[in-house]
């Protein structure tokens, strides 16, 4: 109970620091922080790229149409949303006209992504889309090659958040956003590989047991 409380309190205070936050020029045109969803007691953390248009309205991570066809993804391979998982994103302020963040925004924003990764510990960690894999192993381009196999060690222990991420199982995925540039779901289709990876990390998921409680 007390891990519980003492949790909860610093994602409470994390999100009241990171709405002060004025490290970049997002800070300027922002209407909120976003910083997660889901249930930070979950095994698994998604990691995406930045609010949109919907997100920056609500507050919550994926809630626009990426975030609908990541949520359909997720629910049809096993996963119960509010508790197996916890949302965030590289960076914490919508870009405008929903352009890429920059790599200096990356920058800025990383010390929030650490800060949130110490507090909801994942033990699995999958980076959505090619803006997520560059924020957090700093590896630019090839997401195509890289996604769905569970990246080793020295991947995190090269990347920026090596402290972070040490001993953390972390695997790529394509973006939603570019799955819905494409038909629906042929197999061999973007959607479908997206689906087998999920299928991968339901499985380790599931072999953690869901020891971890739901947010209460
Ligand atoms: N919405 C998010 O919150 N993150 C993304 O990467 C895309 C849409």
């Amino acid at each position: 109970m007390a891990d519980r409380d003492a949790r909860r309190t610093a994602l409470q205070r994390l999100k009241q620091q990171c709405h002060s936050c004025r490290a970049c020029s997002l800070a300027e045109q922002r209407q909120q922080v976003v910083v997660g969803r889901g249930n930070p007691w979950a095994p698994l953390m998604l990691i995406g790229e930045a609010p949109g248009a919907e997100e920056d309205a609500s507050g919550l991570p994926f809630v626009g149409r990426s975030g609908q066809l990541l949520d359909q993804l997720l629910v049809a391979v096993g996963f119960d949303l509010e508790q197996d998982l916890y949302i965030g994103n590289a960076i914490k302020c919508r870009p405008p006209g929903n352009r890429r963040p920059t790599p200096a925004e990356l920058a800025a924003c990383r010390p929030w992504l650490a800060a949130q990764l110490n507090v909801v510990q994942p033990q699995l960690v999958v980076l959505v889309g090619a803006t997520a894999l560059e924020a957090v192993l700093g590896i630019k381009g090839g997401i195509t090659r890289v996604r769905g196999q569970w990246l080793d060690a020295a991947a995190a222990a090269s990347g920026p958040l090596a402290l972070e991420l040490a001993d953390r199982r972390l695997m790529a995925i394509l973006h939603p956003s570019y799955l819905l540039r494409f038909g629906r779901d042929q197999p061999g289709s973007p959607r479908d590989l997206t689906r087998r990876d999920l299928t991968v990390v339901r499985a380790a998921v599931t072999g953690f047991g869901h020891r971890r409680p739901t947010q209460p």
